[in-house]
């Protein structure tokens, strides 16, 4: 990849969904992951193994990851599919169906890998043949910046959340598997406020890179942050020796900033994004919190810039448009809304 290219991971199936009170059919859910799948994305979130009594909308992320195992949708790449876990018994919960599907999914370990990669699959550069490898499967954890978020978003203070994680990374990798690791309200909390230290930011992704993590995701959950002080983040993540190629950022638009944000990120040498389609989105434990960053505008001010994110945008506006009636939202994308002539 060049410097040009920039990695956009869809988000809308897992944060995009998991807010919404009335519950979604699992056929809506995995329609909408099979429509995502056909515009070029590699990387799809696309469930969560949660307590269900705390998020009842992912309750059915094991049918997800099931169906997605044995019924993969069309693609133009191999995909990659993330599913959140919170512990051990999350992570179980998704390793469990894994065993029960072997050789349904590729792994990153060459040592235990239940797949043979194909050459014409794994190396499958002509978009217009459609890929025929299995999907990869990612875990993903997610630590908070502020005491306070990880007492309502996990029970437990950000240590004993470290602990936790501990175990689901190491079981994750063990499997072959690549784990993303969120830290949440790293640019404003809803009780801490501005109360947000960059340097204790940089501290949990330093630790969570040491138990093995693949990647740190920066979540700005309350959509708080600005274009200084994510400027200031990035700086202290960097001063704490973490790499922009380990770094996604995850922007919500509560407040309008998140492609502002993106650009000063973008300046700053980060080339992966989280988005949904539609601008779908929120976070039950941050009151008001609305979507995130819509994928639609930020694949369109990527092109208004020149970077390549290899995403169909015309095929993304249908999305977001048919997902948002679908759950009887308003479609939040300003860029599905003018291309679609709304
Ligand atoms: P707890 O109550 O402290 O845990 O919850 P517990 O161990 O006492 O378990 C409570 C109940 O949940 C028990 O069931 C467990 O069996 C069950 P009961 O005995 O009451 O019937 N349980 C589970 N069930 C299924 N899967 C599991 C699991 N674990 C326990 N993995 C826990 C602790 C972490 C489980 C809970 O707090 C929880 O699930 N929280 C979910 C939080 C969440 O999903 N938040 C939204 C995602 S984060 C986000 O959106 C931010 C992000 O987008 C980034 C950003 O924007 O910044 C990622
Ligand atoms: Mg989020």
């Amino acid at each position: 990849a060049t410097n040009n290219f920039v990695k956009i991971v869809e988000v809308g199936p897992r944060d995009g969904l998991q807010n919404e009170k009335r519950t979604i059919p699992l056929t809506t859910k995995i329609e909408l992951i099979s429509k995502l799948a056909r515009t070029g994305l590699t990387d799809i979130e696309a469930g969560s193994f949660v307590a269900p009594k705390w998020v009842p909308q992912m309750a059915d992320s094991n049918e997800i990851l099931e169906y997605l195992l044995k019924y993969p949708p069309t693609s133009l790449n191999p995909i990659s599919y993330s599913f959140l876990a919170p512990n051990a018994r999350g992570l179980d919960n998704a390793l469990s169906i894994l065993r029960s599907n072997p050789k349904t999914y590729q792994t990153f370990s060459e040592q235990s890998s239940p797949y043979e990669p194909d050459e014409s699959g794994i190396s499958n550069e002509s978009a217009s043949d459609p890929n025929t490898a299995p999907p990869f499967v990612e875990m993903s954890v997610f630590a908070a910046a502020t005491e306070s978020f990880s007492q309502k978003n996990l029970n437990c203070s950000i240590d004993a959340s470290l602990e936790k994680f501990k175990e689901v990374i190491v079981g994750a990798k063990a499997m072959g598997l690549r784990v993303r690791a969120y830290i949440s309200v790293v640019l404003g909390c809803p009780f801490e406020g501005y109360d947000v230290d960059p340097r204790k930011v940089a501290e949990i992704a330093c630790d969570l890179m040491e138990m093995g993590a693949d990647e740190i995701d920066l979540g700005d959950t309350t959509g708080m942050g600005t274009a200084p002080r994510t400027a200031e983040l990035l700086h202290a993540m960097q001063a704490a020796g973490i790499r922009n190629e380990d770094l996604t950022m995850h922007f919500h638009d509560t407040y309008g900033q998140a492609l502002v944000n993106t650009a000063i990120s973008l300046e700053h040498g980060i080339r992966r994004f989280d988005a949904s389609v539609g601008g779908l989105g929120g976070c039950p434990y941050s009151p008001g919190a609305t979507g995130n960053v819509s994928t639609e505008d930020i694949v369109y001010f990527m092109e208004s810039l020149g970077m390549d994110t290899g995403l169909d945008l015309d095929t993304l506006c249908d999305i977001g448009d048919w997902i948002t009636k679908e759950i009887g939202k308003t479609n939040s994308s300003s860029v599905g809304k003018a291309i679609l002539g709304k």
